[in-house]
């Protein structure tokens, strides 16, 4: 068995070279701006390293192999790992419009070609998925999780583990995935990156772990640590989370990762120095050490002096040699380095064929007065807006082995799509931002933005000069790729001002626009969504988004996602988030303010756009909901159904959403809470019935105790095409 393989092993193994397995340098492949590792080949050799990541290529892979397995003493193979987010180099839309598809197939699938071509190109192991809740759309990562919803962001969780490890890791085309970042990451103060997380367990419990869990669940291979503290202990050296939660709660038997030399922030978090904190880590459960070299440098001289033990260090070995058995490794060091297939299989139009499927199902159509889309192949049409002809954007944050610059920009996909009897004309009209300092902090990851130095009333001049013989106006704003994702927080998301001018100044020629907002979180968008006739999220679409949003936007695709996170009417209004509390002070349904209740003076308490949010070219029409029971008992099961009607005039899919609302608890319980979902097809003038089962188990929560309960009583049941438009009855549930 693999145990067995793995103590004969580590029997044969120094201290040093235990200690060199802990240890994940990073090679210098990417630009992350952080510092890459130094003298990687010598610590190979010396069996100090037990993983590296941030290289590419099946070349260069397989020479580094080669140096483990062949010049270090007991030649154990390698660890290769990467980002590989939303795809490799075939790249899939940015994950919170991947969320927005509701897809579990499509999700599993893009996660599966995503591991095919990494591991056809070397890689064994991915640092996906990402499942941290974000209530906080300044926070720039809101851009690579699933939104703000605990319940579906766990089955998006399972279904990329399954994605990327499928039924046996050890095949060449599967790899390890790693989910993140343990815990909480998604809800850092003010929305700033890395800053402080404070919240009480039952909110960890009941609003932020389900997805970490369900990866468990699902099997996944590892578990990366957060920067954030929890609870005032950094997560990287807190004990609850690694042992106490996570192995004895969830019974997690993989290895568990640091972020980026988290072990070394620990430090500036002000717990102890380098020796203090490396050992810090170790009790907590942290089996490997990301790029700081803490563990490499300190552990020996802790186990001298006793702060940590001989059995902890051979624990934390065995775990990581135990996935590289489990990988194949040691059947066949070079397993995932095939040239054949790294020629065969990556960026294969077949791939780039599915991601444009796939990208077309994360847009979501956020309005559409007088049904000013689906566009006409006809006339003249006019493309304005830095986002218009910028195929390096389109892959979005955290594409790292993308191909951006062979992206299919949006130019070029309207191009495609109309060919020779539409005119197209195009002018940029405005940068991204005004502000090129600004600017030049966005533009890394070699995504430049293309900013055009002329003045701002030169280049909107130019935009009104060109749209003057248009019949629609197609504007392509919003934000650039790294606008969001890691170290992007803003502090106003509303569309930078000078977009915003130059829309305005669209507007006032009189002709329809279309905008297509391009967008690593949920924007403010008020002045927009009052303004403009048609608006179409796109999100970061990926390789393919080009032909995907000519897909959308001349009706080859209808569209049908929905959002999986809040978008705010302004700023201020955040957090907010659908599954949100009653208070003892609410506001009337309806209402816009009350004095001395839970109100603001300036806006209303709904937001502009709600969870599971977004229209179609055809329209859906919800029956009232049949409840086969209201009294229930034990574990009587309920079934609740409606009947749905497409009765627009196209072909189109919906997703169908079940709320629940457990009306009194023994602590207070969110107002709504989803807890199953359907993404149904539907023939123009089709009507279908759609069912829920609920079980009793659907409507457990952890109490003040933590204790995973059910409480009898009263619940309401809820189903609609939004968090917001449900049709409801209550019914009464008996222990
Ligand atoms: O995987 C990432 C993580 O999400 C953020 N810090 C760097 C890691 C490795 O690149």
């Amino acid at each position: 068995s693999i145990g067995h393989k793995v103590d004969s092993l580590i029997a044969l193994m120094t201290l040093e070279e235990k200690i060199g397995q802990l240890n994940l340098p990073a090679a210098g492949d990417f630009t992350t701006g952080l510092a890459s590792s130094s003298d990687i080949a010598g610590k190979i050799k010396a069996g100090q390293v037990g993983g590296l990541f941030n290289i590419k290529t099946v070349d260069k892979i397989r020479d580094v192999q080669r140096v483990a397995v062949e010049e270090s003493r007991l030649g154990i193979p390698l660890l290769f790992g990467m980002d590989v987010i939303h795809g490799y180099e075939t790249i899939f839309p940015i994950p919170l419009g991947l969320s927005c598809s509701w897809d579990m197939d499509l999700i599993k699938k893009s996660a599966q070609m995503a591991a095919q071509e990494a591991s056809a190109d070397g890689i064994n192991w991915t640092f996906s998925p990402m499942t941290d809740i974000s209530r906080d759309p300044r926070w720039g990562r809101v851009s690579e999780g699933n939104g703000e919803d605990p319940y579906l962001a766990a089955q998006i969780a399972k279904a990329m583990v399954q994605g990327y490890q499928g039924e046996d890791l050890s095949l060449d085309h599967t790899i390890m995935a790693c989910v993140k970042h343990f815990a909480l990451y998604g809800a850092p103060e003010a929305g700033r990156d890395y800053n402080t997380v404070d919240m009480s367990r039952q909110r960890m419990y009941n609003e932020y772990f389900a997805p970490y869990k369900a990866a468990i669940d699902a099997g996944v291979g590892t578990v990366m640590t957060a920067f954030n503290e929890v609870e005032g202990i950094p997560a990287s050296g807190n004990r609850w989370l690694m042992t106490d939660v996570l192995r004895d709660q969830w019974g997690f038997d993989g290895f568990v990762v640091t972020d980026y030399t988290a072990i070394n922030e620990m430090i500036d978090h002000g717990v102890g120095d380098l020796k203090t904190v490396s050992s810090l880590a170790l009790n907590a459960g942290v089996e490997m050490d990301m790029v700081g070299e803490g563990f490499l440098t300190t552990l020996e001289k802790s186990l001298e002096e006793g702060s940590i033990t001989e059995a902890q260090i051979n624990r934390a070995c065995r775990l990581i040699l135990t996935a590289k058995f489990k990988l194949g490794l040691f059947d066949d060091p070079y397993r995932y380095c095939n040239p054949e297939r790294a020629k065969n299989e990556v960026f294969t139009a077949e791939n780039r064929q599915f991601a444009r499927q796939v990208a077309a199902q994360s847009f979501v159509l956020m309005k559409n007065e007088e049904k000013t889309l689906p566009l006409q192949k006809s006339g003249t049409i006019a493309l304005v807006g830095p986002m218009a002809d910028n195929a390096e954007n389109m892959t979005g944050t955290w594409s790292v082995a993308g191909r951006f610059e062979e992206s299919v920009s949006l130019m070029r996909g309207i191009q495609n799509a109309v060919g020779e009897g539409v005119k197209i004309v195009h002018a940029r009209g405005a940068n991204v931002v005004a502000d090129s300092l600004l600017e030049s902090r966005i533009s890394i990851f070699g995504k430049p933005t293309y900013r055009d130095n002329r003045p701002e009333e030169v280049l909107i001049r130019e935009a009104l000069e060109t749209v003057r013989q248009a019949d629609v106006i197609v504007a392509a704003m919003g934000e650039a790729a790294e606008m969001s994702g890691e170290s992007s927080s803003l502090s106003s998301i509303e569309l930078p001002e000078n977009q915003r001018r130059l829309l305005q100044e669209l507007k006032k020629t009189g002709k329809p626009i279309v905008l297509v907002l391009f967008a690593g979180r949920p924007l403010a968008i008020k002045w927009e969504s009052e303004n403009i006739p048609a608006i179409l999220n796109v999100w970061f679409g990926g390789s393919e988004a080009g032909d995907a949003i000519a897909d959308v936007l001349f009706g080859d695709v209808n569209p049908s996602g929905k959002l999986t996170a809040t978008f705010p009417q302004n700023t201020g209004q955040i957090p907010i988030y659908y599954n949100h509390k009653n208070t003892g002070r609410p506001l009337p349904e309806g209402e816009w303010f009350q004095k001395f209740r839970s109100n603001y003076l300036d806006i209303p308490n709904e937001p502009l756009y709600p969870f599971g949010y977004g229209l179609s070219y055809t329209e859906f029409e919800y029956g009232d909901l049949t409840l086969d029971s209201h009294e229930l008992q034990g574990d009587q099961t309920l079934s609740a159904s409606v009947s749905l009607t497409n009765k627009g005039g196209h072909d189109g899919a919906e997703v169908v959403q079940l709320y629940v609302r457990d009306l009194v608890g023994s602590i207070t319980r969110p107002v709504k809470e989803l807890k199953g979902f359907q993404k149904v097809f539907l023939k123009a003038g089709e009507t279908i019935e759609v069912s829920f089962e609920i079980g009793r188990e659907d409507l457990m929560f952890y109490n003040h105790s933590l204790e995973h309960v059910f409480e009898p009583g009263e619940f309401e049941i809820m189903i609609g095409g939004n968090s917001e438009d449900v049709v409801r009855q209550k019914i009464n549930w008996k222990d």
